[in-house]
């Protein structure tokens, strides 16, 4: 009898984990064993404030780098156009007729989140991709080499939910709230544990770490950043604030960087920052390029003339160390 309560405890366990799991989308690596992509975030303004600039180097860049997919961090769509990557430029580069990953920004929720969500994004355009929260493995023969957990943070900030009052957010399928959000940090937290790829690199719209004017987003350092921490995750690339941006962490492997350049910028806000920590901080716009290899992660920022503002990359060996 008490085996048999047990048992019944361990069905429903399974049941409960099992309808959490994120969607997991699964990619080899190109030939020579690498991967490139480019990182855009916070455009979708059509063209403006030099989107068109930044779109033009993409192409440039994502040919010389033979880029496999672009990543979005979010606000894509500034005004209510749903036509996602309608700028000519995102267009006429062949480089950039590739897998687009994206997650939501808090611009997008303001919007028809569903819309943006639906497959009838992804059929007008089949490069876009965006869910709330997923998964991709990128495998190199049986080597697990990279792999990348894109998470959902507007739910996450408070402020939204408090004071909405000069915006109207679209909250349908996150509600109740409390429990999208153990949800999701108990999925992210199970995902990265099992995770026995290389590299784990984390994207979400909102800023972790940041001098930018939105700064450090509190929520996220209380809830996220421990479980990133824990279970030692090398990037975490976020847009949010309108700026290019590296942080290294002391208290962690972890590197931070902004990617939120993608239209409008040069806001003027930059706030202090421990110098050791600050490795780059640019108030324009540009784009950011990674090169991950089983052994080796370059990073590149570029601004809109396609100049190189920074460079970062860090090695591990091939085999773990025992
Ligand atoms: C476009 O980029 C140039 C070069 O960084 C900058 O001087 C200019 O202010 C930018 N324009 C806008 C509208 O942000
Ligand atoms: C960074 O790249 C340079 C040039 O390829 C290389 O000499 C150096 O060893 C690399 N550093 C790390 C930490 O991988």
């Amino acid at each position: 009898m008490g085996l048999q309560l047990v048992f019944i405890g361990t069905i429903a366990l399974c049941l409960v984990v099992s309808s959490a799991v994120l969607e997991r989308f699964e990619q080899a690596l190109k030939q020579d064993g690498s991967l490139s992509f480019l990182v855009i975030g916070d455009w979708g303004r059509k063209g403006a404030y030099n989107q068109s600039k930044v779109a033009f180097q993409m192409g440039v860049i994502g040919q010389q780098l033979d880029i496999d997919f672009v990543i979005s961090t979010g606000d894509n769509f500034y005004d209510s156009g749903l036509t996602g990557i309608d700028d000519p430029d995102f267009d006429t580069a062949s480089s950039l007729q590739k897998q687009w990953y994206s997650v939501l920004g808090n611009h997008d929720y303001r919007g028809n989140v569903e819309a943006q969500l639906s497959p009838v994004l992804t059929n007008l355009d089949k490069r876009w991709l965006c869910l709330r929260s997923f998964i991709c493995l990128f495998t190199f023969f049986v080597s697990e080499v990279a792999e990348f957990f894109f998470v959902d943070t507007t739910p996450f900030v408070d402020k939204y939910f408090i004071e909405p009052k000069d915006h109207v957010y679209d909250w349908s399928g996150i509600l109740p709230r409390k429990q999208y959000i153990s949800n999701l940090l108990k999925d992210v937290d199970l995902a990265l544990q099992q995770s026995n790829a290389k590299w784990k690199i984390v994207v979400g719209h909102h800023t972790i770490r940041s001098a930018g004017v939105h700064g450090n987003t509190d929520e996220l350092v209380k809830q996220l950043l421990p479980i990133l921490e824990a279970n030692n995750i090398d990037l975490y690339i976020n847009g949010h604030d309108h700026c290019l941006q590296h942080i290294s962490s002391f208290d962690s492997a972890i590197q931070f960087l902004t990617c939120g350049g993608g239209s409008k910028a040069w806001r003027g806000v930059v706030n202090w920052w421990k110098p050791e920590e600050m490795k780059f901080y640019y108030d324009g716009q540009g784009v950011m390029s990674v090169k991950v290899t089983e052994t080796e992660i370059d990073i590149v920022f570029y601004d809109v003339y396609g100049h190189v503002l920074h460079k970062w990359n860090t090695s591990k060996q091939l085999h773990a160390s025992w």
